[in-house]
């Protein structure tokens, strides 16, 4: 892919092995929320093509809803500040939620929208993460379902961006400033 001046791609997690975990989750989460009325929150914009994976590889009837928050804005360092951009169309009581990441790093984002989905009725809810960055994290959350450990690298491409590029690229990248 053509890259901004400056700025060089290295392969973290090809699409294949994305591939593979991914669908791995998926069956996982339909073991799991057999016979339940499962609803997938997946949180704006990362989220998106994991939750397009991730959707097709549950074999269950599943309903889909976003929310979207705002953290980092335009820069790469998280700015503690967390707040609801986009609520979700429908009511949660009585569903059993996942709630679908691309990545959680300091935690902040996540620890706010678990807590406010478990005080709106939700039967259950679940926390699933593509990716984990351990070592940045604020606050503790629960990863019921994660997809792969990455170091403190910044990461770009299956639906992470930087300043809104590279979100479609099939792999996940480090993204390496020249
Ligand atoms: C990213 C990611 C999470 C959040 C994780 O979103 O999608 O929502 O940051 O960070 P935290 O664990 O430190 O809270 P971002 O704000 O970059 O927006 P985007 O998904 O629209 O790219």
């Amino acid at each position: 892919m053509q890259t901004f001046p400056g700025e060089r791609l290295e392969v973290l997690l090809a699409h294949s092995e994305i591939k593979h975990r991914v669908e791995s989750i998926g069956k996982r989460i339909t073991m799991d929320y057999d016979g339940k009325a499962l609803l997938l929150v997946g949180i704006l914009k990362g989220s998106f093509v994991f939750m397009a994976d991730l959707v097709r590889s549950i074999d269950l009837p599943v309903a889909v809803d976003f929310m979207a928050m705002s953290s980092y804005g335009a820069a790469t360092k998280s700015s503690g500040v967390v707040r609801i951009l986009k609520d979700l169309d429908h009511g949660v009581d009585g569903r059993h939620v996942v709630i679908v990441e691309d990545i959680v790093d300091t935690g902040l984002t996540l620890n706010y929208i678990y807590g406010h989905m478990r005080s709106r009725g939700a039967a259950s809810v679940k926390i699933c993460s593509l990716l984990d960055k351990p070592s940045r994290r604020q606050v503790a959350v629960p990863l019921h379902y994660k997809g792969f450990e990455i170091p403190d690298e910044f990461v770009v491409g299956y639906g992470l961006d930087v300043d809104e590029r590279y979100r479609n690229l099939p792999d996940v990248c480090r993204l390496v400033q020249e």
